[in-house]
């Protein structure tokens, strides 16, 4: 299925194999927050997706919040610049925060996010990615849940885009550019 000329796209995890992962990721979660206050913290645009899945899939009282940070634009590659275009909606204080994220690329925008989150007292941070790419790491950020880990390859569909295109595909997929 292709959006763009001279673009393609590879599965390279099916919906329903996604499904799986999610929910167990979500048994586990339910586990660990037992009796605590637990926020959901979504990092916009990529991680709505997993989110949607995710918070269904934990079985505990919780509440939603979500930041948006300064992100590509049409390249694949990260600038290093983080900027918060939405801040939290509410106080986190005394909360047991998760992030929840798409994909864990460089570490730079979760890096400054888990910094962001502690410093306003939230009483644990933890953080929840749907992807990881430890190949590509430039800083170390503490990824405690994670779907999958993949090589270095950009990956669109569940959420995740390229130039706000594809993020509708339900499988995660493998982003292919076809010379012309
Ligand atoms: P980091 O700051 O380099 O870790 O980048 C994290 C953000 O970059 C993610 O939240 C995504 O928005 C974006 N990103 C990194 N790799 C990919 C990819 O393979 N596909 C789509 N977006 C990606």
């Amino acid at each position: 299925m292709a959006w763009t000329e001279g673009e393609s796209v590879e599965v390279l995890f099916r919906a329903e194999e996604i499904q799986a992962r999610v929910r167990r990721l979500g048994q586990r979660i339910t586990l660990d927050y037992q009796g605590k206050a637990l926020v959901l913290l979504g990092i916009l645009k990529g991680s709505f997706v997993f989110l949607a899945d995710l918070m269904r899939a934990i079985a505990l009282p919780l509440t939603v919040d979500f930041m948006a940070i300064s992100s590509y634009g049409a390249s694949t590659r990260s600038s290093g610049v983080v900027r918060i275009l939405k801040d939290l909606d509410h106080s986190i204080e005394g909360k047991h925060v998760l992030v929840v994220e798409d994909i864990v690329d460089t570490g730079l925008t979760l890096n400054y996010i888990y910094g962001h989150v502690r410093a306003r007292g939230a009483a644990s941070v933890r953080i929840c990615c749907c992807l990881d790419k430890p190949s590509r790491r430039q800083v170390a950020v503490p990824v405690h849940y994670k779907g999958f880990e993949i090589p270095d390859e950009f990956v669109v569909g569940y959420g995740l885009d390229v130039d706000e295109r594809y993020r509708n595909l339900p499988d995660l997929c493998r982003l292919v550019r076809n010379p012309a």
